[in-house]
């Protein structure tokens, strides 16, 4: 019996399910069996579309045999018991994390809650004695990033941050390039990376509208980026340069409701979006906004959204390298322009796009005075699953075989998460005072021209 969090037969007195017959019997955890000894037991804070899909269901689906999902964390208690039914097994549901931690006991915390608490949780996990895996961003700006740097030191344990984005087969194709030497020494970079209207417009409905829950699209979205900038050319950044404007949402747009539902301008509102019509955001979100005010599908004019719409940043990074990149996040097409200059050559990429393809082209150009190789196009399929295959390729490793060879040094952790967030939140502080900004002021860690990790 728990006072903060509950107990499955609690929680479905409070909810009312209990009341409508649809009682279930407590968790039934073998503890006992060595084949459970030998699995991890694992826990999720944050329980929307992520932390019930990727890390509930599926993980119950696909990785029972090595891990235990115990039990679920979060704050909305309805959110809780539609997570609950929907990732099955009847699992102990909180809305307190240290309580959870404590009597649940998991050895890792899966943390799946909204950007600007992943700190909190980070930081309660390791001090619960748990590893932790987190979905990106590790946190949202410089001083959530030196807790969760001191608490590491204080604790000792391990955390992982999901970067899937390194993990589909052509990205690791490049990093496999970079390393053998195919362009030499990495001379400069220009990303140009695109998310479509529909994709801008989830962003401004939700939470990542406003820079205190999201960071903004420089953090929220770019911390992919520039992690696989870092990773690919294996340096820190080390200065940011930015500009960002907003044109067209937020305080821009001509008129404005409280949602889509309950809005008198549907008509001729190019966003208006009916949450109604699909069942399952409906019945996660919607219907659940009564206990925490959190609206799924709210105004993309409301005033208070302060983030960006196109973004352009000029980076030096410490091994002498510059990157040139964009986010245009109200475009026409999702996908990317990729190009990696070195002293000995140039791999360009354009990824995604329409149509559809089923792997992406790396075009291969030497630079003739300094390489012998000749001009070549490889093209590498995308896997099946997630991001373009990256998703089972990452929770193998992470769910299944944790200590499986990582030559291409997928795996990230703290100082990767740090590096990768500090690029976005120095943008912000550029775009804010019109300055050029130093990675290395922000926290105590220092750039590297080599990275650590
Ligand atoms: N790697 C990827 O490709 C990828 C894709 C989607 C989402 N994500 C990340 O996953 C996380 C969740 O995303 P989502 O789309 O499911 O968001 P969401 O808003 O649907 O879910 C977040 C959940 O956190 C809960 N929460 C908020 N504050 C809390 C607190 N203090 N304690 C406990 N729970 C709290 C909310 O109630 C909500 O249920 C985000 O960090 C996001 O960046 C990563």
């Amino acid at each position: 019996m728990s006072k903060k969090g509950f107990t499955r037969k609690e929680f479905l007195k409070t909810t009312g399910v209990l009341a409508g017959g649809a009682m279930m019997s407590a968790p039934s955890i073998s503890r006992g069996s060595n084949l459970h000894r030998a699995k991890r037991r694992m826990a999720v804070v944050g329980t929307g579309v992520r932390g019930v899909s990727m890390y509930g269901r599926d993980l119950r689906n696909n990785y029972s045999e090595t891990v235990d999902l115990v039990s679920l964390c979060d704050i909305n208690p309805g959110r809780l018991r539609v997570a609950q039914e929907y990732v099955g097994g009847d699992l102990p549901v909180y809305t307190d994390l240290e309580e959870m931690l404590q009597a649940e006991k998991p050895e890792t915390l899966i943390v799946t809650s909204r950007d600007d608490v992943h700190h909190d949780h980070i930081i309660m996990g390791m001090k619960n004695g748990c590893d932790i895996i987190t979905e990106k961003p590790l946190t949202i700006d410089e001083v959530k990033a030196q807790e969760i740097i001191d608490a590491e030191k204080e604790y000792g344990r391990k955390v992982i941050v999901t970067f899937n984005y390194r993990y589909p087969p052509y990205r690791a194709k490049i990093k496999e390039l970079v390393m053998d030497g195919w362009i030499g020494d990495v001379k400069n970079v220009d990303m140009n990376y695109h998310i479509t209207h529909s994709h801008l417009m989830r962003y401004m409905q939700r939470w990542h509208g406003q820079r205190k829950y999201g960071g903004s699209l420089w953090v929220h979205k770019s911390t992919h980026h520039f992690d696989m900038i870092n990773w690919w050319i294996n340096s820190d950044p080390e200065e940011v340069f930015a500009k960002g404007a907003l044109e067209r949402f937020g305080k821009e747009g001509p008129y404005r409701g409280n949602n889509c539902r309950d809005c008198a301008f549907t008509d001729q509102c190019p966003y208006y979006w009916d949450i109604t019509q699909d069942n399952y955001l409906n019945t996660l979100y919607a219907e659940q906004e009564h206990h925490d005010g959190y609206i799924r599908d709210n105004c993309v004019f409301r005033e208070e959204i302060d983030i960006w719409e196109k973004h352009t940043a000029l980076v030096k990074y410490a091994n002498g390298a510059f990157l040139n990149y964009s986010l245009t996040a109200d475009s026409e097409f999702e996908g990317y322009t990729l190009a990696i200059n070195g002293s000995k050559g140039r791999i360009e990429v354009r990824a995604g796009g329409w149509p559809r393809k089923n792997g992406e082209d790396i075009t291969f150009m030497p630079n003739k005075r300094y390489s012998d190789r000749e001009e070549e196009v490889i093209h590498v399929a995308h896997g099946s699953g997630g991001h373009w295959g990256g998703d089972p390729i990452m929770n193998d490793q992470l769910f299944k075989d944790p200590d499986r060879p990582d030559p291409l040094k997928q795996q990230a952790g703290i100082r990767d998460g740090v590096m990768s967030i500090l690029v976005g939140v120095a943008a912000r502080k550029s775009i804010d005072s019109g300055e050029t900004i130093r990675i290395g002021d922000l926290t105590d860690l220092v750039p590297h021209p080599t990275r650590e990790s």
